[in-house]
């Protein structure tokens, strides 16, 4: 069924999600200390074309013109995350008024533009100096971030409802600890899963946090879930997707939901274990307001191969295959399996090689992209599943991690050399969108 004859709840929030380090810039201003992928991006070999966040979009300077953007979308939230390093430069003690004093003016901007502000607290900007004391395989980063969420709250909480206390926690640990292609790029399975234990205490502690401090808050987490489907039906190809399914997904999902680690993969990591002390698997398992779900791709995965590419299909500029179904049928599963509250798509998009011409951006794949997606959750939302919201990543083309500025998510294009923005045509289309959404059936 196409999405002309379906419609999404008339209180639905429309949104676009950015991430401090990839948007904001001002690396150095106003007292923010350095941070792991600052540290990290300017290793050489380490990103893309070398480049760094230090200017990014320079969102810090530019808000007020991002902001009208977004009024003329449409959209009623927007999903941004604080810089710890902002906050607090060594990571623990000194408080930088200055960074609070950013993100003050920014929600109340963002509250009188209609924009309601969805808080990431943790979207891989650690303070380097927390880093060199051991990172997040280090214990004393989840007493850190509890005292983080602490200074963030009590400055926010009076005007934000909505927060996402973690973002990804499999990238930031197997991409940053395990495969060392993120910050900090270290390579060792033991750290990443000591890592991963922690942000998700740190989620669990943060959520303790902002219900005391903040009893209005909504809490959730943003995880990363790719759906994995075996190559053919042979038990082997199907036992290699279980345990992919265990690695990338279950390990994070299952203990946040109050299920604790799932077995087989306890058994399969029970040499590297790190350490889980009493009362960790119920701090981590604390109520949530809501499930955030980044969902980009599916994998498809083959016994003694690993994951393999989905012959004949779409891919886009990341190498992902394009696959809509995937993110219906992971809706209808979690709602059948896990029954959360309420579900959130926080992170969908895709990059294509967009390039402006005359003044435009034609990026029909994307919009094709979005439509196939927008109409996956919907489906899922006629089949009962509590989806309240969608944020499209990204609003802007930004710092894509270790691609650096070579790959466009955005809905309106960036030039890096002057910081001019020019909406894509994805963007008119999602803003037609909304509008025909908001108006209700015809
Ligand atoms: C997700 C990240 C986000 C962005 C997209 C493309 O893994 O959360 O910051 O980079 O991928």
């Amino acid at each position: 069924m196409s999405q002309t004859t379906r419609a999404f709840p008339s209180d639905f929030v429309w949104g676009a999600a950015t991430a401090a380090y990839q948007v904001e810039g001002a690396a150095a201003e106003d007292g923010r200390g350095e941070s792991i992928w600052d540290r990290f991006s300017a290793t050489p070999g380490k990103v893309v074309d070398g480049a760094t966040g230090a200017v990014a979009c320079d969102t810090y300077h530019r808000n007020a013109e991002d902001i009208g953007l977004m009024r003329s979308l449409g959209i009623g939230a927007f999903r941004l995350s604080v810089a710890w390093p902002r906050i607090l430069p060594e990571g623990r003690g000194r408080v930088n008024q200055a960074g609070l004093d950013f993100y003050d003016r920014l929600v109340d901007d963002l509250l009188a533009n209609g924009l309601d502000p969805y808080v990431t607290l943790y979207h891989w900007d650690l303070p380097q100096v927390l880093e060199d004391r051991g990172g997040w395989p280090a214990r004393e980063t989840v007493e850190a971030f509890t005292e983080y969420t602490e200074v963030v709250v009590s400055r926010l909480g009076d005007r934000v409802r909505h927060w996402i206390t973690q973002n990804e926690p499999w990238v930031a640990s197997w991409l940053g600890y395990g495969l060392g292609v993120h910050a900090p790029g270290r390579k060792s399975d033991s750290d990443a899963l000591a890592a991963g234990h922690h942000i998700l205490v740190a989620h669990g502690r943060a959520a303790e946090v902002l219900r005391r401090e903040a009893p209005a808050s909504e809490v959730g987490i943003a995880i990363d879930l790719v759906p994995m489907y075996p190559f053919s039906d042979n038990e082997a190809d199907v036992e290699a997707a279980h345990r992919e399914d265990g690695f990338r997904n279950r390990w994070f999902l299952e203990p946040v939901l109050g299920r604790g680690y799932p077995e087989d993969m306890l058994e399969r990591y029970d040499e590297i274990l790190p350490t889980i002390e009493d009362g960790d698997m119920d701090t981590i398992a604390a109520p949530l307001d809501f499930l955030g779900i980044n969902y980009y791709t599916r994998s498809v995965v083959r016994a003694s191969v690993g994951e393999v590419p989905a012959e004949g299909a779409e891919h886009t500029e990341m190498g992902w295959e394009v696959y809509p179904d995937g993110l219906y049928r992971l809706l209808v599963h979690l709602q059948t399996v896990y029954e959360p509250p309420e579900l959130y798509i926080t992170e969908n998009g895709a990059a294509f090689a967009d390039a402006r011409e005359n003044g435009r951006v034609a990026d029909s794949r994307r919009v094709s992209y979005l439509e196939g997606h927008l109409d996956a959750v919907v489906a899922a939302i006629a089949e009962g599943v509590p989806v309240r919201g969608y944020f499209l990543w990204s609003l802007l083309d930004n710092f894509e991690w270790a691609f650096g500025y070579s790959r466009r998510f955005g809905i309106v294009y960036v030039d890096f050399d002057t910081l001019e923005r020019v909406p894509k045509d994805s963007f008119t289309w999602y803003r037609d969108f909304i509008a025909t959404q908001r108006a209700g059936p015809t």
